[in-house]
């Protein structure tokens, strides 16, 4: 049976195409919203997953408040930096309040930013940033908080040193650290889209343990030794962040190295730790660990 009607901005991207594929299986209308220009190859992909293709100018609230007609939920899984996070965010925001939209979802799924310093973090700072706004407007935000994405745990997140047999950790190895498989974040907020009482904040995390409980999953699943490695206090990393500005700024990169060693000092301070959990708000999620996802790939 058909649910009620989400728009869902970003379909296309990483997290986008995940939440689609959640909302299509839990029986929502789902409406895509996409560029008027967007490729064939991404239309074609979205057309398979039974989602009806909303396309409009983006960059017009009028055109966006249209594809947010009817609908009762907006989830937003863009990703940028201050032209998409706060502009273009705030510009759907401007759009779903236009079409009288009871809810929408922030892209935010990240560490928890209600917690860590303005300035330490400048991807964090952004969400803040529409935060502000999105609770100065007259519709129910919500943003959802899921921690690193497990995925990148040895990829983009090289904590793991397979070669040395290593987990990297800065201050202590026993520090709580939060992470969350993308398809579990996206069944989450498939969830959440559907749920007409959100709070203003929800807070996940797939597995939390420490560099040290990495480390003894990584023994496991490859049946060799693993054992911490110390780069020094949670103030080296901030000693780090200053050179890789320096040497490598990228202020165009959503995601260049100093801004992955800014989300590392806002994990092992404890400073962006999520506390407390929502994951028992919708049962049927069903979690990954940390020693699962790294015993699938060993
Ligand atoms: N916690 C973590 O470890 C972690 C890791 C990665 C990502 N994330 C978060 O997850 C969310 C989604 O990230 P992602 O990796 O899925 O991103 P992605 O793959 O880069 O996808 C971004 C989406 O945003 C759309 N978009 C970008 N700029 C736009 C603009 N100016 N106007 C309209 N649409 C625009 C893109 O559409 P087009 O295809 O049309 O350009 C695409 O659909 C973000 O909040 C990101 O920070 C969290």
């Amino acid at each position: 049976m058909k649910q009620s009607a989400v728009l869902l901005a970003g379909p296309t991207g990483d997290l986008g195409t995940r939440i689609a594929k959640a909302l299509v299986s839990r029986g929502a209308d789902l409406r895509a919203l996409v560029r008027i220009d967007a490729p064939d190859a991404h239309l074609e992909r979205l057309a398979q997953l039974g989602v009806t293709i909303q396309p409009a100018d983006v960059a017009d609230v009028e055109s966006v408040a249209a594809a947010c007609e009817g609908v009762s939920c907006v989830v937003s899984a863009l990703n940028g930096l201050r032209e998409v996070i706060v502009d273009r965010q705030s510009l759907l925001l401007e759009a779903a309040v236009k079409a009288r939209v009871p809810r929408l979802i922030s892209s935010d799924y990240s560490a928890d930013f209600t917690k860590t310093s303005p300035g330490d973090n400048r991807n964090l700072d952004l969400r803040r940033e529409f935060m502000g706004r999105a609770d100065r407007a007259d519709i129910e935000v919500t943003s959802i908080l899921s921690g690193a994405f497990m995925d990148m745990l040895g990829a983009e997140m090289p904590i793991i040193q397979p070669r040395l047999h290593r987990v990297l950790y800065w201050g202590d190895a026993d520090q709580q650290l939060d992470f969350t498989r993308k398809d579990d974040v996206a069944a989450y907020v498939a969830a959440a889209a559907l749920d007409e009482e959100t709070p203003r904040v929800l807070r996940i995390a797939g597995d939390t343990l420490s560099a040290r409980d990495v480390a003894a999953a990584m023994s496991e699943a490859t049946g060799t030794r693993y054992r911490t490695l110390w780069m020094g206090g949670v103030g080296a990393l901030g000693v780090m962040i200053r050179l890789a500005k320096l040497l490598a700024p990228q202020p165009r990169a959503a995601f260049p190295p100093w801004q992955g060693m800014q989300y590392m000092r806002d994990m092992f301070s404890g400073r962006g730790k999520l506390h407390p959990l929502d994951n028992a708000r919708y049962p049927e999620v069903d979690w990954t660990s940390v020693r699962e996802l790294l015993a699938q790939r060993a």
